[in-house]
């Protein structure tokens, strides 16, 4: 069979490369998506010229125009929702239903920021001196980088380069390799919104090469990055070091707190939608539940029953609920932590089965450990796969030391009845993100996104928070001549 090639976007044209890599479907290990170009060092360096060549021009246009192409591509993305779900069920292994929910958020996403372009506004205060004037301008900062990662293709890309655009910057962006599909998709969905040459680039390819270039390019004024928490770290030493501005979303270690008057089948819904699904590949997906003691062994009994009817399988069949892991890297690293976490001497509580798929895939039952150290590797490090630790508390104060026993603070969960410890939990917590009788994965598009501690780094995404990451302030006081 002919496999086709996809090449990349550079200063309005499309252009292949001396190398190219295959995209293979993780819930088929025989079936080739296409072969997608692998942008060089010196490509890499002309999207982001070309990109710094069309940004004076860019950062002048009407935000009547930029919400029009903005809006555009929302639009394409929505019309075409279906054959996009279909390629990021088929390239990352998410069910398609998860699928299609996640590309009808990108849409949604750049609909949102086509309409910021028309709020992007800046503020007057009252001078204290008589006889001048005085406001803070919000202006674009340059070129920026956008790199993401394999898990969300079409989401996060769109609620990094959807900012990007509608404050006046232009954009190079690098999408995870595992995931050029979707990438490649959206790329040439916004290559036909009417953009001028240059405001929208595409460089696939490897971090080490790729991402490289654009982290330590003078030209690119920022990057956006989401990604595990040791490569943010070192993209951003690299950034700060030549005075970049960066956004770095990464790791977590989400806790979901289950008290006792919970009500039983919601928390254990909360627990296996936040623990599994998305095969446990989100940086919200809750990996530690901690649960009191007079519902322990309920919850885990509960927990080990709904996991017993899971269908794991190929992401594209209509019935599977939980699809592959992503590549077959991800598949070593979460069987290796379940080795590990049994050496440990916690409990597998959940049983391993085969899950029965038709071809070869990258295919993994979750797994659900109790009995598990706070000091073990499963309780402290982000695996990024469906494994998830329950730990027994005596009440509701142990369980907030426990949650907040951790280097990362994205999300925390708890599902309990009682007002007063909601909120003390949403005041305590030390997490970006709290989530009350709701699993921790799965937030509102238009909302923030942020987290602390070794989560995040720099302004929030999303929402209107991120413009502090995609515009400068700039403070004028008038005078009179
Ligand atoms: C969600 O749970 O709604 O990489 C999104 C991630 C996050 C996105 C999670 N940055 O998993």
């Amino acid at each position: 069979m002919n496999i086709k090639l996809f090449p990349n976007y550079i200063a309005g044209s499309w252009v292949t490369s001396s190398e190219a890599k295959p995209n293979i479907n993780p819930s088929d290990l025989n079936d080739t998506i296409g072969d997608y170009a692998q942008a060089s060092t010196s490509q890499t360096i002309e999207a982001i010229e070309c990109a710094a060549a069309a940004y004076p021009k860019w950062r002048e246009t009407s935000p009547l125009l930029r919400f029009e192409a903005l809006d555009k591509i929302g639009s394409e993305i929505l019309a075409r929702i279906n054959e996009l779900g279909n390629m990021l069920a088929r390239e990352e292994g998410k069910t398609l239903s998860e699928a299609t929910a996640e590309v009808h958020r990108a849409g949604h996403l750049f609909k949102y920021f086509a309409a910021e372009a028309y709020r992007s506004t800046g503020e007057i205060y009252q001078s204290l001196r008589d006889g001048v004037s005085l406001k803070v301008l919000r202006e674009p900062i340059g070129v920026i980088g956008v790199i993401t990662p394999w898990n969300f293709p079409q989401a996060i890309p769109a609620w990094k380069i959807a900012p990007a655009l509608a404050y006046g910057n232009t954009v190079v962006f690098k999408p995870a390799e595992l995931v050029p599909g979707s990438a490649w998709l959206l790329s040439d969905i916004i290559a036909r919104a009417g953009l001028p040459e240059g405001v929208f680039n595409l460089v696939m390819g490897t971090g080490a090469e790729v991402g490289e270039a654009i982290v330590s390019h003078p030209k690119v004024s920022g990057v956006t990055f989401t990604g595990s928490t040791p490569v943010g770290r070192k993209i951003g030493a690299s950034l700060f070091a030549r005075g970049a501005k960066m956004q770095l979303e990464m790791g977590g270690k989400n806790p979901l707190i289950v008290l006792d008057d919970a009500d039983l089948d919601l928390a254990v819904h909360c627990a296996i939608q936040g623990s599994f699904f998305s095969t446990g590949q989100r940086c919200t997906a809750s990996s530690r539940l901690i649960v009191t003691k007079g519902i322990h062994e309920t919850f885990v009994k509960r927990m080990c029953l709904a996991m017993k009817d899971l269908r794991v399988g190929d992401a594209r069949a209509p019935e599977t609920q939980i699809g592959p892991v992503a590549s077959e890297a991800q598949l070593a690293i979460n069987k290796s932590y379940i080795s590990q976490a049994v050496a440990d001497g916690a409990t597998l509580a959940s049983r391993e089965r085969d899950v029965g798929a038709k071809s070869p895939g990258h295919y993994l039952t979750p797994a659900l450990f109790t009995e598990v150290s706070l000091q073990s590797a499963i309780a402290r490090e982000e695996i990024f796969g469906p494994i998830a630790a329950i730990f027994c508390v005596p009440d509701y104060d142990a369980a907030l030391e426990v949650a907040n026993d951790t280097d990362f603070g994205l999300a925390a969960g708890i599902v309990t009845r009682d007002a007063v410890k909601i909120d003390h939990f949403t005041q305590n917590a030390e997490a970006g993100m709290v989530q009350v009788n709701l699993p921790t994965a799965g937030m509102d598009f238009h909302a923030p996104f942020t987290g602390r501690k070794g989560s995040s780094y720099g302004a929030p995404e999303k929402g209107s928070l991120c413009r502090e990451f995609f515009t400068a302030a700039k403070v004028v006081h008038k005078g009179c001549g």
